[in-house]
């Protein structure tokens, strides 16, 4: 439709439809052919408010999706489609990695890829709109959300949170008529990331200085890319909470950032206000949220019920009305659903088809983004050895993760299974799921293990002890774990752990006790076959840890970027009392952000650091890795930055690019960054993002701490 007719369609809008366009409700309203059920009557929605609402969000088949809009269409006066939208955060059915894996790629192009076979599967059961992505930036594993992030790092998280928009959405405009992608909505604006403790939906304080450096980038790279809707945060910022923050919606998110399309809240957050206590009523909450420019409610009556009066009593809103309208419908056209409300569904056709080649995708996904962290030449395996596989995730197939409500368990190939395929003398000892070991397990385990050359230890988290609502005190491995390795390492030291993780943990004792560590984080449905694959050699393990796994929770939050003090520990000052340190644990982490092994391994040499225009402020690094091992080898280079002097306290280091190289047995590659020194603007104190002159020290390696300075450039 053109501009011209979306305001004609709005011109014959009621108010009530005006404001039922803004409310989005689950399908449970639906789910009885109209007759009105439980949360219905509670909100007191009669059944024409029914048939007003513009969206639903959660529904599970094509056939509900198209049940609905039927319905829907032949109850509403004018026949406004509804707009779907659900979470589809690593898949839809077929599920892949956890976005916190995704990340450990470093890979841009199997994240859009994985987003674009997501959207095609999603589109296909109906949805218009994912929740996704998740572009909070987070440096406290407590808190259980970390699943869903990128990372750390603000520079990764926005290469790959644009990578997820353009994956879904595909090119710019093409929605209506590419029926296999999606619309994304970037959230959580802002700061939810940053809750005290790591506890969820707890409170947010934030300097402007952190939102702006930190918070923002990822979001704007959403925004850059044409991401269609962003959803606020459950959090306070600067003592408001998000969903009725007007400074940051309408002055930062709207006019800084230029975001033009739908905002739409939080789960509920609309009413929360009253818990926030910022509002007396449902009728507060809506005013102040809308004010603040939320335009769809998500999961609550306080627009259904009160915004129509709002309005009525102040008319100077009704323009501010108009334009949330504009947006939902504006949506609704980009997604072609004026023309065809289905959106490519057919009542003829509306079963499943699951696509085998979406299958291998997130095995290729799954191999590509498992971390190993340690190798003291347990791995790979060889058929020689007798393997013993034991530990809650032997043959565990609580392997999706956390957002993973589509996806079957009992489609998921454990690592039992995936082993299985290959010719390896395996004994087996597995274990039910979400219980703490028993004695007797324990003890079976020890016998088991006894026997044999080598032990798989599969270990880690339930998918309930990650993702939302699933915050920690303690990283350490929970139900006894813990007891199994220690008694296993006494009757054989030759553990391999393999981690199923949605967040960092604190690994200091499973290091100590274990030779090889490969974290396989929630690997999704094909996770045992990329394990089995990794495990034997036949691919060569290439995550990176896109997160610090940390030393102790004392030490959270935690960033390798964190800033420069007046009193910074070095090699130099070790014991001194008076410097930024602990007394009881090193600063620094574990297993450091952009750490990971392979089966073989590769040197930097001959690095060499050009000024290429000193006018223009364009540079190279030039370097040759040389892999002089009889196995070739796959990593990623990675190049940080740090300025030397600065107008406010800045990073120790910054990531400022990467390459994953491959570099076959016995041979060298001559890799180039090619650097524009607009990388090293950064957020001065008046919030501006500039450059100012001086140096810049460079650093290449293949972890952040690790990374050797190469050289210096002049900006
Ligand atoms: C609450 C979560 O915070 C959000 O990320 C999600 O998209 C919504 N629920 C909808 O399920």
């Amino acid at each position: 439709m053109t501009e011209k007719h979306l305001h004609e369609l709005m011109e014959q809008m009621t108010l009530a439809e005006k404001v039922g366009q803004l409310v989005q409700l689950m399908p449970d309203f639906f789910a009885q052919g109209g007759e009105i059920t439980g949360p219905m009557q509670q909100w007191q929605m009669s059944e024409t408010q029914s048939y007003q609402i513009g969206s639903i969000l959660g529904t599970h088949t094509a056939e509900q999706v198209y049940t609905i809009q039927k319905q829907y269409l032949e109850n509403s006066r004018l026949k406004i489609p509804l707009v779907f939208m659900a979470d589809v955060i690593h898949g839809y059915e077929t599920i892949f990695p956890i976005p916190l894996a995704m990340a450990a790629s470093f890979d841009e192009q199997l994240v859009e890829h994985a987003a674009e076979l997501a959207a095609k599967e999603a589109a296909e059961a109906g949805i218009h709109v994912t929740f996704s992505p998740m572009a909070d930036y987070v440096k406290d594993a407590r808190w259980g959300r970390v699943l869903e992030s990128n990372g750390e790092d603000p520079t990764l998280s926005s290469v790959l949170t644009a990578a997820y928009v353009r994956g879904y959405q595909g090119a710019q405009k093409q929605l209506s008529k590419d029926k296999k992608r999606i619309a994304a909505c970037v959230k959580h604006f802002i700061g939810y990331g940053a809750a005290e403790g790591g506890r969820d939906y707890h409170t947010v304080d934030l300097s402007d200085l952190e939102m702006y450096q930190n918070y923002l980038p990822a979001f704007k790279a959403a925004i850059d890319a044409g991401v269609a809707l962003v959803m606020t945060s459950f959090n306070t910022v600067h003592g408001i909470p998000a969903t009725a923050n007007q400074p940051l919606i309408q002055d930062v998110l709207r006019k800084k950032l230029g975001f033009e399309g739908l905002v739409i809240s939080d789960w509920a957050a609309v009413a929360e206000l009253m818990a926030h206590r910022v509002a007396a009523d449902g009728e507060e909450a809506a005013r102040k949220a809308f004010q603040a420019g939320i335009e769809m409610d998500m999961m609550s009556d306080c627009y259904l019920n009160t915004l129509a009066q709002i309005i009525t009593a102040a008319p100077e809103l009704q323009q501010h009305l108009d334009h949330a309208v504009y947006h939902v419908l504006q949506l609704k056209d980009a997604l072609g659903l004026f023309d065809d409300p289905y959106r490519g569904l057919a009542a003829a056709d509306l079963a499943v088809h699951l696509d085998p080649a979406i299958r291998r995708s997130t095995r290729e996904a799954a191999e590509r983004t498992a971390v190993l962290l340690k190798n003291e030449g347990v791995l790979p395996l060889s058929t020689s050895q007798k393997i013993a596989l034991i530990g809650p995730k032997a043959d565990s197939t609580d392997i999706l993760g956390a957002w993973s409500w589509i996806g079957k368990k009992e489609e998921a190939v454990s690592l039992k299974e995936g082993l299985i395929g290959k010719n390896l003398d395996l004994s087996v000892l597995p274990y039910a799921d979400e219980q703490a070991l028993s004695d007797e397990y324990i003890e079976e385990a020890c016998k088991l293990a006894q026997h044999s050359d080598v032990v798989l230890l599969a270990i880690g988290e339930s998918s309930e002890e990650s993702g939302e609502a699933a915050s920690l005190t303690k990283l350490t491995l929970s139900r006894r774990q813990d007891v199994l390795i220690h008694k296993v390492a006494k009757v054989n030291p030759n553990i391999a752990a393999i981690l199923f993780n949605g967040r960092p943990l604190v690994l200091s004792d499973v290091e100590e006790s274990c030779k090889a560590i490969l974290t396989a984080w929630f690997p999704g449905s094909e996770g045992g076959h990329a394990l089995a694959n990794l495990l034997t050699g036949e691919v060569e393990p290439q995550g990176r840890l896109p997160m610090s796994f940390p030393r102790s929770v004392g030490q959270l939050p935690f960033t390798y970027g964190q800033l420069s003090t007046g009193r910074p520990k070095t090699a130099d000052n070790q014991d001194q009392k008076y410097i930024s340190r602990y007394m009881d644990e090193d600063n620094d982490a574990l297993y450091p952000f952009g750490y990971g092994l392979g089966y073989s391994s590769c040197d930097i040499e001959e690095t060499t650091v050009l000024t290429i225009s000193a006018e223009q402020g364009i540079f190279e690094v030039k370097a040759r890795i040389v892999n002089q091992t009889d196995r070739a080898h796959h990593t990623v280079l990675q190049l940080y930055s740090k300025d030397l002097v600065t107008e406010v306290a800045r990073p120790v280091r910054e990531l400022k690019q990467w390459q994953k190289v491959y570099i076959p047995e016995h041979s060298s590659l001559d890799v180039t960054f090619k650097i524009n020194q607009a990388c090293f603007a950064y957020i001065h104190s008046d919030l501006l993002l500039k450059n100012d002159p001086g140096k810049i020290a460079l650093y290449l390696g293949f972890d952040a701490k690790q990374a050797k300075k190469i050289g210096e450039i002049s900006i």
